[in-house]
């Protein structure tokens, strides 16, 4: 059974909707508030919640319209239950909700992060686990080894902040824009990634990662380097303070290949769409033999159809969730909505 999904995605600052068949991807579509946040340096709750609200409907129909779907034909409705901004969350959870209550469709709340996990499905088709992945975006980075659909143990994660995050910090320190990970990603260009040896926090633990020190060597370097008059071009800078990232990223993902012996890597998140990433993931993947599933940069970053695709898979399996079930902004991979 492959279920005909209509799917929203509001977790943070895209307005996304989708149309799914089982893993096939009917329409994908994206109202981004890059724009609006962007004069504040950072999403702004508030902003997005209303953004949301403002686009959801038109976007629906543009969904529907791509699709070449009409409602009538749906077999369920979803929307991501967190976690993210509650504002947010509630605007695509009540709509999808209302939606699915007035054409008497079931509903499913999925785990924003439970998309990005099987967002590859979209791509790839098919391939089972197990699998290790990694999911890196603004809010969250951990490594996780999915056993089966369903079945995730965390094996390592952040103790600070988010790679996102640490690449939206550090771009603002180098004086780029907002979302900072694309602005680093094109500023490395042509820059050498072993110009300047920033630190790689956590070497003796071997899933998790630390970022909030990267923050502070950069800015000492710059001052130094500044001061010094000796400042190397900003695509060393970049590529360097890029590398420093996705090094670590890199190889505590592959410690866990290694040690659960998964035949599958993949990834998804913001982050996953980082050229550099994508290069030294396909690199390792290759010498250890292992199958790469890391999907295009659209389906690493925020969209509906990996929702789509999450709750076509539990439709399918049975899974339905209860109306009286809320948001959770907290909600925690593996665990049951509170
Ligand atoms: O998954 P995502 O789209 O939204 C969240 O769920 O957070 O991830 C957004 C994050 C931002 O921090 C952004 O800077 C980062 O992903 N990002 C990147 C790239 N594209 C987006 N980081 C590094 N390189 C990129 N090309
Ligand atoms: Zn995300």
């Amino acid at each position: 059974m492959n279920p005909l999904i209509l799917a929203f995605e509001t977790s943070c600052d895209e307005t996304a909707v989708a149309v799914v068949r089982g893993a096939e991807t009917l329409s994908n579509v994206l109202g981004s508030q890059v724009e609006l946040h962007a004069r504040f340096g950072g999403v702004v709750p508030e902003v997005a919640a209303r953004a949301h609200v403002e686009s959801i409907r038109s976007l629906t129909h543009q969904a529907l319209n791509e699709a070449g779907i009409h409602p009538a034909d749906l077999d369920g409705v979803a929307a991501t239950a967190g976690p993210g901004l509650v504002g947010a969350l509630l605007v695509g959870h009540s709509f999808a909700k209302a939606t699915a209550w007035a054409r008497q469709l079931p509903f499913v709340g999925i785990d924003h992060m439970e998309g990005h996990l099987m967002a590859p499905r979209l791509q790839f088709g098919d391939f089972e686990p197990p699998m290790v992945s990694l999911l890196a975006s603004g809010g969250h980075s951990q490594i996780v080894h999915v056993d089966e659909w369903g079945e995730y143990q965390t094996l390592g994660s952040t103790i600070d902040d988010a790679a996102g995050e640490a690449f939206d910090k550090l771009a603002r320190v180098m004086g780029l824009g907002f979302p900072g990970g694309p602005a680093i990603d094109r500023a490395s260009d042509g820059g050498d990634p072993a110009a300047i040896v920033f630190p790689r926090a956590l070497p003796d633990r071997p899933f998790d990662f630390s970022f909030s020190g990267l923050k502070t060597s950069v800015v000492t370097f710059i001052e130094k380097a500044q001061a010094a008059g000796e400042l190397p071009s900003l695509a060393d800078v970049a590529a360097s303070v890029q590398e420093a990232i996705v090094d670590v990223l890199v190889a505590k993902t592959f410690n866990a290949v290694d040690e659960t012996k998964a035949p599958v890597v993949g990834g998804g998140g913001g982050v996953l769409a980082n050229r550099r990433l994508r290069h030294r993931f396909a690199e390792e993947a290759d010498k250890r033999g292992v199958t790469l599933v890391i999907p295009d940069p659209i389906l690493c970053t925020d969209n509906a159809a990996m929702i789509g695709v999450a709750a076509a898979h539990w439709l399918a399996a049975g899974r339905i969730t209860d109306w009286t079930e809320n948001v959770d902004p907290g909600l925690v991979l593996g665990q049951p909505l509170t």
